[in-house]
């Protein structure tokens, strides 16, 4: 596939080195190569098969918008936007594009938020329930997608919304870990997943760019990671 990922930074600059290695052509485009959209017009985009989205919150509405109306697919890692995703959904829809998105591209990451959805009947068992996630010191947003999917997924199964709360911290290098602790009188039940590396969300991504080939329609990776 021809792809255009955009951003260079810590996540986009891995995933155009992965999807080099899985023999897609690619160009980049950071902050400079797509000044006021410049990347992303129907001229600058005619060669391309799909973009992919690592970049910021303040920057990725424009970017989705501009790749809808340019009749281009799209795979959005970025985070921080999902106050929107109604309006983005009904937009894709209409203008029949294919889109996928996800605040975590991990395998590692979508098996682990099915373990919590099984776990979560702890809190109909006298169970108090608590998220906690660690991210490196330059993530913009907080808390993580990955910790608010998490809590919806608890909310979902168990039936008790809004009752697990998320403690954010900010520090170091931490790639992205996320702990769920259910606590009741007698015990305590920890699940943790700690990815090691970008890496994971980097092959996710590029596996997704893969399987929207050719698709159109609207897609949560959780719905679709098993078929990769
Ligand atoms: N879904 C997932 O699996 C997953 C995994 C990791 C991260 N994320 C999310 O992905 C996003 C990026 O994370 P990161 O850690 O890679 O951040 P980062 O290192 O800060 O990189 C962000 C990049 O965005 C670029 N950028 C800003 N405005 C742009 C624009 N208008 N057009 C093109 N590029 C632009 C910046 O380019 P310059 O350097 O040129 O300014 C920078 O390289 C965050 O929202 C993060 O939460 C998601």
């Amino acid at each position: 596939m021809n792809l255009l990922v955009l951003g260079r930074g810590k996540t986009g600059a891995l995933v155009a080195e992965v999807a080099e290695q899985r023999k897609h052509r690619v160009r980049v485009a950071g902050t400079k190569e797509n000044e006021n959209g410049v990347a992303l017009t129907p001229d600058s985009l005619k060669l391309i098969d799909a973009v992919i989205d690592f970049t910021t919150p303040h920057c990725v509405l424009a970017n989705i918008e501009a790749c809808v109306k340019a009749d281009k697919n799209m795979i959005v890692g970025t985070t921080g936007w999902y106050q929107e995703l109604d309006r983005i959904r009904a937009l894709v829809e209409q203008n029949k594009t294919g889109f996928l998105y996800t605040p975590n591209f991990s395998l590692g990451v979508n098996l682990f938020l099915d373990v919590a959805r099984v776990a979560a009947i702890a809190l109909c068992h006298d169970y108090s329930g608590q998220i906690f996630e660690r991210h490196h010191a330059t993530k913009k947003d907080a808390p993580s997608g990955t910790a608010i999917a998490l809590r919806r997924v608890i909310g979902d199964a168990s039936g008790k919304k809004d009752e697990v709360e998320i403690t954010s911290f900010r520090e170091g290098e931490v790639v992205g870990l996320h702990e769920v602790v259910f606590e009741s009188g007698a015990d305590r039940i920890y699940l943790c997943h700690d990815a090691k590396s970008r890496r994971g969300f980097a092959e996710g991504a590029v596996r997704a760019a893969e399987w929207l080939a050719a698709k159109k329609g609207f897609y949560d990776f959780k719905d679709v990671w098993r078929e990769l």
